[in-house]
């Protein structure tokens, strides 16, 4: 119910501000994509191993109409955003794309035109609302490239439409992420986790409902600046590693393997290849135990990771080790790790329902900063709304 109420009240801004902007025209489609959390399988999606998230009820919204000829304009109502908060710009034709500029975030819009995959998108005018917080490691920046190109087009191709954003965000955001964050939010399922095979592609829900079991994110609310640094230097340590070992990427190595190859490579690179072989074992340990509601199980290698990501992969920081050691401190919890990319964002922790009070108490009490937190539930992916 969440999720239809937290859509509901997102559209009904969304189109407010669209009758305001466009002079008392209605927009004509609604469309939504969800933010999302991982629950283990850190830094595996760009070195094909597994990941298992689960799309969020905090969602990103859209609402538009067709506009004739070539022109655009897409307003957000989102408030922490480079201002102008409206920006107009004319389709990409043949020999004159459209190239990232100010304000930043329009480039997540112009980057999903830009490699949208049946053209022609004919002009459109935009409004966007969401509820995910922005740049709090929840990916509002996939939910926002999923809900333009839903809006662009539904037609069933989820892998395209995924890959079509993953890539926007290369070009355009300068971000090389890995395709789990657009993955899971075109393809959410309510009440399940996904098992990602990001070398396959194949993904297997996993059931996660159970009413003694509560799911929480505690936001840091910090962000360090070496989130966009780190990030694409981790990505080529994995890349040099992997080709040191001699495979196509780490998902085809082994920790015998590595070992072997130990006397070749540096202890950084070591540590962060280690990292990523363990990681997705443990990927898919996590998914078995979750399948037997074998939580315990499950918790321990929640917190295996996040403890190998502070020290083997080196992208924790002191608030994500202290909201996690929080949360460990309080009977009945199973588990907690820190949750995306790194350096700020959020925690993930796994508890028993009745526990949920003291944790939240406890994890307050505890951080030295000011946490926001969300219980929440597996939720659908992108989708059609109706208006
Ligand atoms: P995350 O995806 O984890 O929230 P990022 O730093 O990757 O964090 O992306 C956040 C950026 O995405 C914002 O700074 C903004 O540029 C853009 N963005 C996300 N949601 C919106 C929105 N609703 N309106 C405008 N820009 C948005
Ligand atoms: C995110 C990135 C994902 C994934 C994750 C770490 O920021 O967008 O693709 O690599 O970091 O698991």
């Amino acid at each position: 119910y969440s999720n239809l109420c937290v859509c509901a009240v997102l559209v009904a801004e969304a189109r407010r501000t669209y009758e305001e902007v466009f002079g008392g025209e209605a927009a004509k489609v609604a469309v939504c994509a969800p933010g999302r959390v991982n629950l283990i399988g850190e830094h595996t999606d760009y070195n094909h191993g597994f990941v298992l998230p689960m799309a969020l009820p905090l969602v990103t919204v859209v609402v538009g109409s067709p506009a004739s000829g070539q022109s655009v304009t897409v307003v957000t109502t989102a408030k922490d955003v480079e201002e102008p908060r409206r920006v107009d710009f004319n389709l990409p034709s043949y020999g004159s794309p459209l190239s990232p500029g100010s304000p930043g975030w329009a480039n997540y819009v112009k980057g999903v035109v830009q490699h949208y995959r049946a053209p022609p998108v004919p002009g459109f005018r935009a409004v966007i609302a969401t509820s995910v917080p922005l740049g709090g490691g929840l990916s509002s920046s996939a939910s926002l490239e999923v809900a333009f190109y839903t809006s662009c087009s539904n037609d069933g191709d989820n892998v395209a439409k995924a890959l079509a954003c993953q890539l926007a965000e290369h070009t355009h955001a300068s971000v090389p992420c890995g395709i789990m964050d657009q993955f899971v939010s075109v393809l959410g399922r309510e009440a399940h986790a996904l098992l990602i095979d990001c070398r396959s592609l194949v993904v297997t829900p996993v059931p996660l409902a159970d009413p003694g079991l509560v799911i929480l994110i505690t936001n840091s609310n910090v962000k360090h600046s070496l989130t966009g640094s780190e990030y694409p230097t981790r990505r080529r340590q994995c890349e040099e590693a992997a080709s040191i070992l001699r495979k196509a990427s780490l998902r085809d190595a082994t920790l015998k393997d590595l070992e072997g190859t130990k006397n070749q490579m540096d202890d950084v690179t070591y540590r962060r290849a280690r990292h990523v072989i363990e990681e997705i074992e443990r990927t898919v340990q996590a998914a078995e135990a979750l399948k037997r509601g074998a939580y315990r199980e499950f918790g321990k290698l929640m917190v295996e990771s996040h403890n190998s990501l502070r020290d083997l992969y080196e992208v924790s920081c002191r608030e994500l080790d202290e909201l996690v050691s929080a949360a460990m401190e309080v009977e009945g919890v199973f588990g907690s790790r820190m949750t995306g990319g790194g350096f700020g964002g959020c925690t993930v922790t796994l508890l028993q329902a009745h526990a949920i009070d003291r944790a939240i108490l406890h994890i307050q009490e505890r951080y030295s900063g000011s946490p926001t937190f969300y219980i929440t539930v597996p939720s659908e992916g992108a989708r059609v709304l109706s208006l």
